[in-house]
């Protein structure tokens, strides 16, 4: 198979031990760096001085990527990309005083969101999603989670896990679907939520078998499904082999984390009231703390996620969009990245790799998130100097190409 080059460029690996010497650089930072990609997979990573010439000779193609630096595929590993309508009138809401878990308990929130959602054919959602998608690929995400959770009923479930299965198959992009179904309570299970959570274990193994589900979610909340009812779900997800991931902490403690944790959850999200015991099981159990600044900004919330603590603990942490109509109706994962530094006081470096490698880490996907050999060719060529500035502008957008699976996008 013919080889491609990239040459004349910045590598930001996002590796923690790349570079020419012991020492790691920070973002894996490699001056005068190149590429060779076979396929759609990354051959050589490294200085272009230290290309092997027997390799650099089979390269049919070379990429003069002119002195731009190259960062890993961008991930959004938390995104409810697929709905019917919007919530702006519940933002002018809020905005007047009204908050969040009230506007749930009147019977607005996610359920209004869910009478939209219904309401749609597969195309409509399929097409507004897509506009909503076309910005996040125009800022270099290559790989997205999309959750269901606004169908709440087996044959809307099923349209929203098929409509992101049908945007990954239509765009240059890999999806990775969630299957939400224990969000929130449905209008005709109002007062049963242990009835409800029974529904949710029967659609499981059949979106299950359909294909439809990569991981299962849930959100573990008073205004939503308790430690015990999350418990019953993950304990399904378990017995079908499928890993658990869970909306924690975000409203309150209640020790979903600890639950995801026993578990081995892929990752925690949100996590604004994570207790200690929270932060050392997920350490313990290996689950990545995804932060999503944009749903702390949104909501005007004052409680940060404990970044120090997670950071003591040594748990990975990454950044989303966590794209929804309620608390985030945020599709640029750049923005993210300077809130994640501004508003939750994380390092540039942490945000990148909060968006690149410990994404993938959220998702169980060990094939990418870093420029390394063996790894998907997956990349992203910016017009900045430095990997700071991509966190650093606000609004600014300084992709010059991305490469999927070894194509320019
Ligand atoms: O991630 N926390 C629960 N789910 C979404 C919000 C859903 C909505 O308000 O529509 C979140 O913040
Ligand atoms: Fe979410």
């Amino acid at each position: 198979m013919s080889l491609t080059l990239w040459h004349h460029c910045t590598l930001a690996t996002l590796q923690a031990d790349a570079g020419q010497t012991d020492v790691a650089q920070p973002y894996g930072l490699v001056p005068d760096g190149a590429l060779v990609v076979q396929g759609a997979t990354l051959k050589w990573v490294g200085p272009l001085a230290e290309l092997p010439e027997a390799l650099r000779a089979q390269c049919s193609t070379q990429h003069d990527a002119g002195g731009a630096l190259i960062t890993p595929g961008l991930v959004d590993c938390h995104t409810h990309l697929v709905y019917g309508g919007d919530r702006a009138a519940e933002f002018e809401q809020r905005l007047q005083g009204v908050g969040y878990e009230e506007i749930a308990r009147q019977g607005g929130g996610i359920a209004s969101t869910v009478r939209a959602t219904r309401a749609a054919s597969a195309p409509e959602l399929q097409a507004s999603a897509a506009r909503r998608l076309r910005h996040l690929l125009a800022e270099g995400v290559t790989t997205l989670e999309i959750k269901s959770g606004y169908g709440l009923a087996l044959e809307h479930e099923r349209k929203c896990l098929q409509v992101a299965r049908a945007l990954g198959a239509e765009h240059a992009v890999a999806v990775r679907t969630t299957f939400l179904g224990a969000h929130a309570l449905p209008p005709e299970f109002a007062g049963q939520s242990d009835a409800y959570m029974d529904a949710v274990l029967r659609m499981l193994p059949v979106l299950h078998a359909e294909g439809l589900v990569d991981a299962v979610d849930a959100f573990c909340e008073r205004i939503a499904f308790s430690p015990a009812q999350t418990a019953r779900l993950f304990e399904a997800a378990r017995a079908l082999g499928l890993p658990v991931k869970l909306h924690a902490e975000q409203l309150s403690d209640s020790g979903g984390a600890q639950l995801a944790a026993s578990f081995g959850a892929l990752s925690c999200d949100h996590l604004e009231w994570l207790s200690e015991e929270g932060a050392a099981a997920m350490a313990q159990a290996g689950s990545v703390a995804v932060l999503l600044p944009g749903a702390f900004y949104f909501l005007r919330e004052t409680k940060l996620p404990p970044m120090d603590m997670l950071r003591r603990h040594g748990v990975p942490m990454a950044v989303s969009t966590d794209c929804n109509p309620g608390t985030s109706p945020c599709t640029s994962l750049l923005l993210m990245l300077n809130m994640a530094c501004t508003l939750f006081r994380l390092t540039p470096e942490e945000a990148l790799a909060g968006v690149t490698r410990h994404a993938a880490q959220a998702l169980g996907l060990k094939d990418r998130g870093v420029l390394a050999p063996g790894m998907r060719a997956d990349f992203v060529l910016w017009d900045v100097s430095h990997p700071a500035q991509l966190a650093y502008a606000l609004g600014a957008n300084p992709l010059i190409q991305t490469v999927f699976e070894g194509q320019v996008r």
